[in-house]
């Protein structure tokens, strides 16, 4: 039976004999493991039922790690980690030979970062490896943003959840790469563009709706309830075409349903797309329990963070 607990000693202990902690986060809970551990590495992919091809993110606590993990820093990804580290920023960068191709899914370039949580950075900088974490949640589905969505997922394939409170961001790290000298965004995420670019101008785009990704957490279905879920432009208006259904609603602001009947998130109370992206995942969690026949989401305007909450709600609604 699953351990919810904010006990640092345990995990560590949990960690050093190769087995798996879930850990918080500022975006979403982590599952993690030792990086150096082929058992270790091999239990995150069976745990969450995760292709082989799709590469680990490493967490460290310290910059002065990087050099430990990564062959060459270009300038670009040295500005971005000043600005964003610790945070939710991950780098894609070429990787030192004795990073185990189980993590980089035999890629010779490996994806980094610091969380900035308090508890993670803790106990980060109690053990003496890194931890190699995926989002805590089966391949495919919601990512958990508190420790009891850990817990419902994993009840008895993992021993511990270190209890860090609801994250913070909600969604996953923005993922920046470089090719040659030039920076590409492989994933959207809690860092907008816009806040990527002011540090190091314009930054490409790839593979918004790509099949064969860099990055898989760009894979078309993702991030998915159970329930059938689809994406609107005009909650009001497309309700009318579902008279007999049970109906979910996630929408950016309150709206004007007059039908009582209706289970309704609405992600911002203060209408900042902060916010909204904060209770993302935890409103999608409630609605997919509520054994209705469809959830209806609402497109946010695309810019800043708008972006990257249309990108995890046009995943969920993949067919
Ligand atoms: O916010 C986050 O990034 C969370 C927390 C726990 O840190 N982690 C997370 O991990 O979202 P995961 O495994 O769900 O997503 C990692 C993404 C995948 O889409 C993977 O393909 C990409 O990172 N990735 C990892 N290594 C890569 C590499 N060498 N090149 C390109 N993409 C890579
Ligand atoms: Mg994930």
């Amino acid at each position: 039976m699953i351990q919810i607990s904010r006990d640092i000693f345990k995990a560590k202990q949990i960690l050093e004999n190769e087995n798996l902690v879930a850990i918080p986060t500022e975006t979403v809970y982590g599952l993690a493991g030792n990086i150096y551990s082929e058992k270790a590495i091999n239990k995150i992919f069976k745990t969450k039922n995760r292709p082989f091809n799709n590469p680990l993110i490493v967490h460290l606590h310290s910059k002065e790690l990087l050099e430990n993990i990564a062959q060459e820093i270009p300038e670009k990804a040295k500005k971005l980690a000043d600005a964003f580290w610790p945070g939710s920023l991950t780098l894609v960068l070429k990787k030192k030979e004795s990073i185990p191709y189980s993590v980089t899914a035999g890629k010779e370039t490996v994806a980094v970062r610091i969380p900035n949580h308090s508890l993670t950075l803790e106990l980060l900088k109690q053990l003496d490896f890194p931890l190699a974490a995926p989002s805590a949640n089966p391949f495919g589905s919601i990512s958990p943003t508190t420790s009891q969505h850990v817990a419902d997922y994993f009840t008895d394939s993992l021993e511990l959840v270190l209890d860090g409170g609801n994250c913070e961001n909600g969604i996953e790290s923005t993922i920046v790469g470089f090719e040659n000298e030039k920076a590409i965004l492989y994933r959207l995420g809690s860092i907008s563009v816009e806040d990527i670019e002011s540090i190091i101008g314009p930054i490409e785009i790839i593979n918004k709706n790509d099949n064969s990704p860099n990055a898989p957490g760009m894979l078309s279905r993702h991030y998915a309830p159970k329930t059938k879920t689809i994406l609107s432009e005009n909650i009001e208006d497309e309700i009318k075409n579902y008279p007999t259904s049970k109906v979910g609603i996630l929408s950016f602001k309150e709206l004007n349903l007059n039908n009582v009947n209706i289970e309704t998130e609405i992600l911002s109370s203060n209408g900042t797309l902060k916010e909204a992206t904060a209770n993302l995942y935890a409103a999608m969690h409630r609605l997919d329990k509520k054994g209705l026949d469809l959830i209806i989401a609402e497109k946010f305007p695309e810019n800043d963070l708008g972006k990257s909450i249309n990108d995890r709600l046009e995943r969920a609604t993949k067919k």
